[in-house]
């Protein structure tokens, strides 16, 4: 998020410096090399690179030098009890108390509960007598879509309390909002908050979907038919609609623990959201739970293609990608597993090393497989050769978690074919 951030802000010229502790990635950056995967990152990162608006560096003091502007960009991942760790943000308002010396705005980009803006103030103020400004100002950007998104967000959050920082950050954002679309000014509790509603809202539609699609498969109903049923309805909306095999990547899960363990600490049960985390946790099951179950309960030795690691397509994140729960599920089965993603598997490599395969083509992962699962929907493989598929694995079946391939033309080509919530085709 951070790198994007600062990729996107200096596109419309301002003076960028990205800091980060982590030196090999640093010195990657400063070789020219985006360290992920994130479509049109490149064009920007190379060009603001060359005209000398964005610049790496791991020394804190370095990096706010001549900055008025700090955003924080750092990690909030789950402590044990599901609530953000700050720890990575207090160590490095505490760090900037020391280092700050003129008018600095401080901001909040990370996803962080209500009352960190505060902490965070604090924290500082604690260290120096200097002027500066907290402030909250969630991103809402999506992986595989990022730099589109910064570059033309549907609205900025921004909760501040000072004149100066608004005015200072009302220009800095308005060029991003040239066709009209708002930047919201409010207070920092509410600007944290939104984050965290907007994200637990979206898994809520995913996790309800999920449900509908089980109930479609128990009653004989058609979950696509459903979802353009419903989606039609202004009210409801056509995105965020579709079924799968449970939402991952490094927000919607922590987020919504997150939110769960915020209500707690205020003496509040989030109902809808208990439910939207353990419906979740087993939509992520029900793929191997149709393999095991296509299979009799034994797979020990059986051979499975998977296309798609990523959390999602256009990532290299594999943040808790469905797709390594259901690995870890059959290697646990006994299962030989082979796979194949365009962007994420020397992530996946990093864990995994050499106890599955990794292809270098989609297709070569089906060599000899006993059925194919596809667990991230990858345009590349939305409209793939049947030829291919038939001719390498060694019976016609899919296992398709994502629904990306049309029944009517499974059942004509014979395939064996699962997806979800969906009449399956034998
Ligand atoms: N990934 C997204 O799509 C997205 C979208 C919106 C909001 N967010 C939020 O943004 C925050 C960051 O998420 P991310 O996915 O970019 O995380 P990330 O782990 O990919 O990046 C965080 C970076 O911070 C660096 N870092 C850690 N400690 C540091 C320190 N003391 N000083 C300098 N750098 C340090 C790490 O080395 C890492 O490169 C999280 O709160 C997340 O919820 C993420």
């Amino acid at each position: 998020m951070g790198l994007v951030t600062g990729t996107c802000l200096a596109e419309t010229g301002n003076h960028v410096v990205c800091v980060d502790i982590d030196s090999a990635k640093v010195e990657k950056m400063k070789n020219g090399i985006v360290p992920i995967y994130e479509p049109h990152l490149d064009v920007y990162f190379e060009r603001n690179i060359k005209q000398g608006r964005l610049k790496f560096t791991t020394s804190l003091e370095e990096g706010i030098k001549d900055a008025t502007i700090l955003f924080l960009a750092l990690p909030t991942p789950p402590g044990e009890d599901g609530s953000a760790d700050l720890s990575y943000i207090l160590g490095v308002a505490n760090n900037l108390g020391d280092l700050i010396s003129d008018y600095k705005i401080i901001i909040d980009k990370s996803t962080v509960p209500v009352g960190t803006a505060d902490l965070v103030k604090q924290t500082i103020a604690a260290k120096t007598n200097v002027e500066f400004d907290v402030v909250s100002n969630p991103e809402f950007l999506r992986e595989g879509f990022a730099v589109e998104d910064f570059m033309k967000p549907d609205r900025i959050v921004i909760g501040a309390e000072s004149e100066k920082a608004k005015k200072i950050l009302g220009e800095l954002y308005s060029p991003y909002v040239r066709s009209g679309n708002p930047i919201i000014f409010m207070d920092v509790r509410s600007a944290e908050l939104t984050k965290y509603a907007a994200n637990s809202f979206l898994a809520t539609k995913i996790s309800f979907m999920n449900e509908i699609s089980i109930l479609c498969e128990k009653l004989g109903a058609d979950v696509d038919m459903v979802r353009y049923g419903i989606g039609t309805d202004d009210r409801i909306g056509k995105r965020f609609l579709f079924p799968g095999i449970g939402y991952g990547g490094s927000c919607f899960p922590k987020d919504v623990k997150a939110l769960i363990k915020s209500s707690q600490d205020v003496g509040y049960d989030f109902k809808i959201l208990n439910s939207v985390t353990e419906v979740n946790d087993s939509q992520k099951k029900i793929l191997v739970e149709k393999i095991l179950s296509h299979y009799n309960g034994n797979i020990t030795g059986k051979k499975f293609a998977i296309w798609g690691l990523s959390f999602k397509p256009d990532t290299d994140d594999i943040r808790e990608a469905p797709a390594l729960e259901i690995i870890d599920a059959l290697l646990d089965k006994g299962a030989v597993i082979h796979t194949y993603d365009p962007e994420a598997m020397e992530n996946v490599q990093r864990i995994y090393s050499d106890k599955i395969k990794f292809s270098t083509d989609q297709y070569e992962a089906l060599n000899d497989a006993d059925a194919l699962l596809i667990a991230t929907e990858w345009s590349v493989f939305r409209t793939p050769d049947f030829n291919e598929i038939e001719k390498r694995l060694k019976s016609k079946t899919i296992f398709d978690g994502r629904n990306i391939l049309n029944l009517d033309k499974m059942e004509e080509l014979g395939y064996t074919y699962y997806s979800i919530g969906r009449k399956t085709i034998v």
